[in-house]
């Protein structure tokens, strides 16, 4: 019997070695909409831009992309494209992750709400 569970636990514990993105927990889009309450005051999730540039289609676009609206100048030549890793780390602290932005939001710290509010944003496209 002690060996079965053996044999269980350690398949199991290849699994996350094998998955490590299975021990992450995956972002939860409905949730990560009500996060983005954080974000609407500023930003559309369409493309009109308000005190934020719009942010359809953001997750693959480059940063400082959007015509017709005045980006910061760090932001312009940013050189970055948004993805999980890039926006989860502007996300979480927007002045270390782009010393210069004219972003006025502290980040948010927690880990899950980023995941699931970078799932919504790949939504909206
Ligand atoms: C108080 C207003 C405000 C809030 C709140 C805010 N932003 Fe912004 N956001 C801005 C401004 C202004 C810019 C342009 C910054 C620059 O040019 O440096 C920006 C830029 C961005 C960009 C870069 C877009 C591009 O086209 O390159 C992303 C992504 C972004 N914000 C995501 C978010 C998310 C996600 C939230 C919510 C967690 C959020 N912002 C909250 C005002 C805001």
């Amino acid at each position: 019997m002690r060996d079965v569970q053996r044999v269980i636990a350690s398949a199991i514990l290849l699994l996350f070695v094998i998955f490590p993105s299975a021990v992450r927990a995956a972002g939860d889009a409905a949730k990560g909409q009500q996060v983005f309450a954080k974000c609407a005051a500023c930003h559309a999730k369409d493309s009109s831009n308000r005190l934020g540039p719009g942010l359809l289609g953001v997750v693959g676009r480059q940063a400082g992309a959007v015509q017709g609206f005045h980006y910061s100048r760090a932001m312009k030549g940013a050189n970055k494209v948004w993805d999980e890793k890039s926006l989860d780390a502007f996300i979480a602290a927007p002045q270390t992750a782009l010393p210069g932005t004219t972003m006025p939001f502290a980040g948010i710290a927690d880990e899950q709400q980023r995941s699931n509010l970078i799932a919504y944003l790949e939504t909206l496209k």
